[in-house]
């Protein structure tokens, strides 16, 4: 059964939207399994430049049908604007499907993330603001709005006028905010249902569909494994399941239709929001890196955290995937470096570390250990053929694939589709 998952296998950013524009030429569903507007996939190719936030990243490619799952949640008029957007660029994008169990990002959840953040304090978790948390939050206490829900006005009115109370009561006595009135969200449901009534469907039938004639599917993930809510870096982390296991739960498909996990790492590490980071690099070296690089957040133009490869994080992220391949973003940033450095280790108080720490206050005190690698003077910007990649570089992909034990099979050397070096054929 030919599902490919993509999943981001450090703290994301690690150009998923690239990937899977890559891989999406030789499949005919692209689907979001998890997260929300909350990501920002980007995709470059003949067509221009695009920034995904809810759209899956294979939209620009003709025979793809692009699917927002179950396990998504939708903030509608983010979705909107990003298909008006789209076809004003002349993209068709008629074929979306978005699922009917798929629940709404409401305009409350949006106002309690901002309010519950600035509830944190100094414990902020740096979220995206854009109403995620609260809206799986309800979804897991059984009082969240599916976009199925909006099919049928009134079950939607008494639905609404069932769970805002209690949304309300929270929003003005425990963070003293705004209430929301029953009348304005019923509208604003019907409005959206208005513009999105031809894309609401039980998508989970047709990635079924597909599966059973043979067509290849593309899983794609959001955020990475190191904020999945599990197993990342909790309690900063995102509240979905970004590791594979979010795939099937997100979609409705079983384990068995996975026939490939490919892990996206980038060359180094970046991080946005609050949490442990061991190979940040707070020096000249890490705003080198975020400026060449440009590590600014898609979604919150944030200044991402950046630091060398953290072996420890990604080998942990190859066995929680349990990972068929390993793909390599952002190589060419670090050409022209005399010395890379890559975290094969941790240590707390002098003493080694096994493993990924599940207890943040540990992972607050890991020091990593470093293994040096020799930088290249020649580019790797832009290239296509493995055979033209400089030695050093060369050795640097190598002895990362023997640390996280899993083959690198596919390089990006540039943000366009075309700017990838492909070692071994992912989806046949
Ligand atoms: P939330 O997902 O907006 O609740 O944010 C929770 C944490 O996940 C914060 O640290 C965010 O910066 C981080 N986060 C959420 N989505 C992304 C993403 O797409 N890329 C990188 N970090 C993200």
């Amino acid at each position: 059964m030919p599902a490919y998952a993509v999943i981001g296998g450090q703290w994301g950013d690690e150009g998923k939207g690239k990937v899977i524009d890559y891989l999406s030429e030789r499949v005919t569903v692209v689907a979001r399994f998890s997260g929300g507007n909350n990501a920002g996939h980007t995709v470059l190719n003949e067509k221009g430049e695009f920034k995904f936030h809810l759209m899956p990243s294979g939209a620009v490619w003709p025979q793809v049908t692009p699917v927002i799952g179950n396990g998504v949640v939708v903030d509608p008029d983010v979705l909107i604007q990003e298909i008006e957007d789209l076809r004003s660029r002349g993209l068709d994008v008629s074929k979306l499907q978005i699922s009917d169990r798929a629940h709404i990002i409401m305009p409350y959840h949006v106002a309690l993330d901002q309010l519950e953040e600035k509830g944190r304090g100094n414990s902020a978790l740096g979220t995206t603001g854009r109403g995620v948390g609260p809206a799986y939050v309800d979804k897991v206490a059984r009082t969240g709005i599916r976009f199925g829900d909006m099919l049928d006005a009134e079950g939607l009115r008494n639905r609404i006028e069932q769970v805002l109370p209690h949304v309300n009561a929270v929003i003005t006595k425990v963070h003293g905010g705004e209430a929301f009135d029953v009348q304005d969200i019923f509208d604003r449901c019907l409005n959206w249902r208005d513009q999105l009534l031809p894309f609401i469907a039980p998508v989970e039938e047709r990635v079924r569909d597909a599966l059973s004639k043979g067509e290849n599917v593309l899983l794609e993930g959001a955020q990475g494994t190191l904020l999945d809510l599990d197993h990342g870096t909790y309690p900063y982390v995102t509240s979905s399941s970004s590791s594979v296991g979010g795939a099937c739960a997100g979609l409705g498909i079983g384990p068995r239709s996975v026939a490939g996990v490919f892990g996206i790492f980038k060359a180094y590490n970046t991080r946005v929001g609050s949490g442990p980071m061991p190979t940040e690099l707070d020096d000249e070296v890490g705003e080198a890196i975020r400026q060449k690089a440009g590590e600014f957040g898609t979604t919150t133009g944030r200044p991402r955290r950046c630091g060398w490869f953290d072996g420890v994080a990604a080998r942990y992220g190859v066995i929680v995937n349990d990972l068929t391949s390993g793909i390599l973003t952002r190589l060419d940033i670090l050409d022209g470096m005399k010395t890379v450095k890559v975290c094969i280790g941790y240590e707390i108080d002098g003493k080694p570390v096994e493993g990924f720490p599940a207890q943040i206050n540990a992972l607050e005190k890991c020091k990593p250990v470093y293994r040096d690698f020799e930088g290249w003077t020649l580019p790797t910007a832009g290239l296509t053929n493995w055979d033209d990649v400089p030695r050093q570089a060369k050795k640097y992909v190598q002895g990362l694939e023997e640390i996280i034990g899993c083959p690198l099979d596919v390089i990006s050397t540039g943000p366009n589709r075309h700017e990838t070096i492909s070692r071994k054929t992912l989806i046949p």
